[in-house]
């Protein structure tokens, strides 16, 4: 038989996304896995998904119609080269490769390039939603060319989340932009975890309320502003108790957070590009913080504050948590859709803000009631210079800062860490300074490297002569 649309790499999120493949109309899904056995056993299991298994590349090529399309879904790195490479081999012009797993952009780019070559499209896209999405809908973040988008963007739209009517997909830019868009999709998901997992820990050594009271909470704010999927779970999470022991388990799970890599590639893109996505970047830190033992085990005895610092009235105290979360979630978003601005400009892709924001409201991990916010201020106005300056984020800052605020002055009191919650704070009163210590900066630059500064009232670039008569001159 054959089929329109291909698969290879069968583990779950491979498994998942064939399956939903062949669930809707028109679709016949070929399916190819390294292993025999996953293929066969995917085959077995799901004889109403009629798939087209495939034992080798050359028979996964016999059974695609032309332009044939396959996705690949293994491993991020060598494994996905080595696909790459055998597809390349079997395949034949105007067909395509898409990439679904989570690679690192600067490889998309180098792999658009070198499959080019051949005549083959290869289309780098990222997908999020994790086993679920990937079964039921995810959203997903497509760059490769306009040519390859034509046969490929029906078949992404047929398989993604709907929101409001409308597909989770859109066809991001060229080459790599749909994994640099997923990628920093991923490094928001860390800045919206770190700062929840803030939340419950501030109000959990401020009021003394067990996970479980915390999951309520949860599940109150879940009917507001924070409606999200990530404050969904995690009220779950919370609400879970360990069969072994008894405890919550989230009193039982060890409490050092693993990464697999994109949070730190969203920061080091950052740096390069000069973005400050600062939450972003504490929640990575906050990470590698948690999994060094040896270090926590010599800070151990560092002393804290001397006096303690009650909560009094917790209930007022809880809604300051909400807004101080809801104002640094602001943040985050800000931060990261500044970098995908900054990241098109660099790369020449024509990535459409609003456009992501939309995709971004289902089937994703950090899916949220919010992108609708984002999506509305980008749609008023396009060219946006700063997010949280959009008259809805603004008037939300503006009513929740003095909260913000309590919470960051309590935790520094309580000596609790809330670095996201902290640092957001310090980047939203950075960017409204009307003067920053950087000319301080400015100035000692100029002192021991001539590097010279520009001046307030004057036109071009300046340098004191410090170590002569400190007069100035022009540079
Ligand atoms: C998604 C997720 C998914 C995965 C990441 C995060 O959008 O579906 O982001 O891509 O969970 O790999 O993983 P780490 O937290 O391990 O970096």
């Amino acid at each position: 038989r054959t089929a329109n649309i291909g698969v290879v790499g069968l583990a779950v999120m491979g498994a998942n996304l064939a399956r939903n493949l062949a669930s809707r109309e028109g679709n016949t899904v070929a399916v190819l896995n390294r292993s025999r056995g996953r293929t066969d056993a995917l085959v077995s299991e799901h004889p109403e998904a009629g798939f087209v298994p495939a034992y080798s590349y050359e028979e996964f090529a016999a059974s695609l119609a032309k332009p044939r399309t396959a996705i690949i879904m293994v491993q991020a790195g060598a494994a996905t080269d080595a696909t790459i490479d055998a597809l390349v081999e079997v395949f034949e012009p105007g067909d395509i490769i898409v990439d679904g797993g989570n690679a690192y952009f600067p490889d998309t780019i180098r792999r658009e390039r070198a499959v080019r070559e051949t005549g083959i499209n290869f289309v780098g896209a990222g997908i999020s939603g994790g086993e679920e999405g990937a079964l039921n809908g995810p959203s997903i973040m497509p760059g490769g060319s306009d040519e390859s988008w034509v046969t490929l963007g029906p078949i992404l739209k047929s398989i993604a989340a709907v929101a409001e009517g409308e597909p989770c997909v859109t066809h991001v830019g060229h080459d790599g932009a749909g994994h640099f868009v997923k990628m920093v999709h991923n490094g928001i998901e860390y800045a919206d975890m770190q700062l929840i997992a803030e939340a419950y820990d501030l109000i959990r050594r401020g009021t003394g309320k067990s996970p479980a009271e915390i999951a309520e909470i949860f599940a109150e704010w879940n009917r507001g502003e924070l409606e999200s999927y990530l404050i969904e779970i995690t009220a779950e999470v919370l609400r879970q108790n360990d069969a072994a022991t008894g405890e919550p388990l989230v009193d039982v799970i060890l409490d050092q957070a693993g990464a697999k890599g994109t949070g730190a590639w969203t920061v080091q893109t950052a740096l390069s590009l000069g973005v400050p996505v600062s939450g972003i970047a504490e929640a990575t830190f906050a990470r590698s913080l948690s999994s060094h033992p040896e270090q926590r085990e010599a800070a151990r005895d560092l002393p804290g504050p001397s006096t303690a610092t009650p909560v009094d009235d917790e209930i007022a105290f809880v809604e300051d948590v909400r807004q101080a979360l809801y104002a640094s979630k602001i943040v985050a978003y800000s931060q990261g859709f500044d970098e995908i601005r900054a990241g098109a400009a660099e790369y020449g892709w024509n990535i459409d803000l609003g456009a992501i924001s939309k995709i971004w409201r289902g089937g994703c991990i950090i899916r949220a009631q919010f992108l609708n916010r984002i999506a509305e201020a980008y749609a008023e106005q396009p060219e946006l210079p700063l997010l949280m300056a959009a008259p809805y984020f603004a008037d939300a800052l503006g009513r929740g800062q003095e909260a913000w605020r309590r919470v960051v002055v309590h935790a520094t009191n309580a000596g609790i860490p809330a670095p996201a919650f902290s640092s957001s704070l310090a980047y939203y009163d950075g960017l409204r300074a009307e003067r920053l210590p950087a000319a301080l900066v400015q100035g000692q630059r100029d002192f021991f490297g001539a590097h010279t500064y520009r001046r307030v009232d004057r036109a071009g670039s300046f340098h004191t002569l410090w170590s002569g008569d400190r007069s100035e001159v022009e540079a």
